[in-house]
């Protein structure tokens, strides 16, 4: 079973500027709520508790005031700060202590997933016994992500990063399970042209050991990343249009904490406390009856 997951939420959000020249990108809001309140979210339907948050050097005492430890939450957060970010792969040099003898779980601090069905994938995930796990999706833009190449079978036959020349429709999303050979992976890896260790590198060291293997997020559900200031605007769209229509919330960390059994009402009404009187406050006081 994998219960230890990392979020990186490094990089200085350069594309957002100048939204992202005080603040981090991942506490930027996405609608009602910070974007790093959805990856977390994933992690904890897949009933992930122990975190490790990966954050710029000098912004930790943001993500602090946000959510200092995840007590409240039902789970436990670390942070690392980053002192530059030289690539996803970096994650698993700069977690190995919190890794330890582990699995590993690892999400983008800047991706967002919803879909019906997509906590039961994610607890199967959970289950990776060797190797490495990723989540696939189909985007019509293949050359700004990182691209698997698929049989029928959905074997996966290549991986390229940003390809030049169209090879799949099928991108790598930003979450990823391991086994505990990443961190050993992850450490003899070259920077790529860009200067940096690449997923894809670390990905293909598992696939030529016959060691990867793919999920799929299917059409019912979406994957959508927030790279651009559009990007952001659309999710939180979405977001919208889904919460209003509905009247339930995407990412509600107190909600999915109280329907793992992981926290009572003594941790909502804390929370409340917390956010003051907002309208996130108002939904988490409807929870209690
Ligand atoms: C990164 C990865 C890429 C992956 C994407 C998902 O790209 O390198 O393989 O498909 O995240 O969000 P980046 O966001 O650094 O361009």
């Amino acid at each position: 079973m994998i219960k230890k997951a990392i979020i990186l939420a490094g990089g200085m959000g350069t594309r957002l500027s100048p939204l992202t020249k005080a603040v981090n990108k991942q506490l930027l809001p996405v609608y009602d709520k910070p974007l790093i309140y959805y990856p977390l979210s994933i992690l904890m339907l897949a009933k992930i508790k122990k975190i490790l948050i990966i954050v710029n050097k000098g912004q930790l005492y943001q993500y602090k005031k946000l959510i200092p430890n995840g007590r409240n939450l039902g789970i436990e957060i670390n942070y690392l700060e980053q002192e530059k970010p030289v690539g996803l792969p970096d994650a698993f040099i700069l977690g190995k202590n919190f890794i330890g003898k582990d699995k590993i779980a690892m999400i983008l601090g800047d991706n967002f997933f919803y879909g019906q069905g997509l906590s039961e994938k994610l607890k199967s995930c959970t289950k990776l016994k060797k190797g490495a796990k990723i989540i696939l999706h189909k985007v019509p833009k293949p050359e700004s992500f990182g691209i698997a190449k698929i049989n029928k079978k959905n074997r996966i036959l290549n991986i390229v990063e940003k390809p030049k020349k169209k090879i799949s429709n099928f991108a790598i999303t930003g979450l990823y399970f391991f086994d505990n050979k990443v961190v050993e992976y992850s450490k003899k890896l070259k920077p790529s042209t860009r200067g940096e260790l690449e997923i894809t590198d670390l990905l293909k060291k598992y696939l030529k050991n016959k060691n990867l293997k793919a999920e799929f997020i299917g059409r019912g559900g979406a994957w959508l990343d927030t790279g651009s200031i559009d990007d952001f605007y659309k999710t939180s769209m979405f977001v919208h249009a889904i919460e209003n229509r509905q009247g339930v919330k995407i990412a509600c960390l107190e909600e999915i904490s109280l329907l793992n059994n992981w926290i009572g009402k003594k941790e909502i009404m804390s929370q409340i406390k917390f956010y003051g009187n907002c309208e996130y406050s108002s939904y988490l006081k409807k929870l209690l009856k």
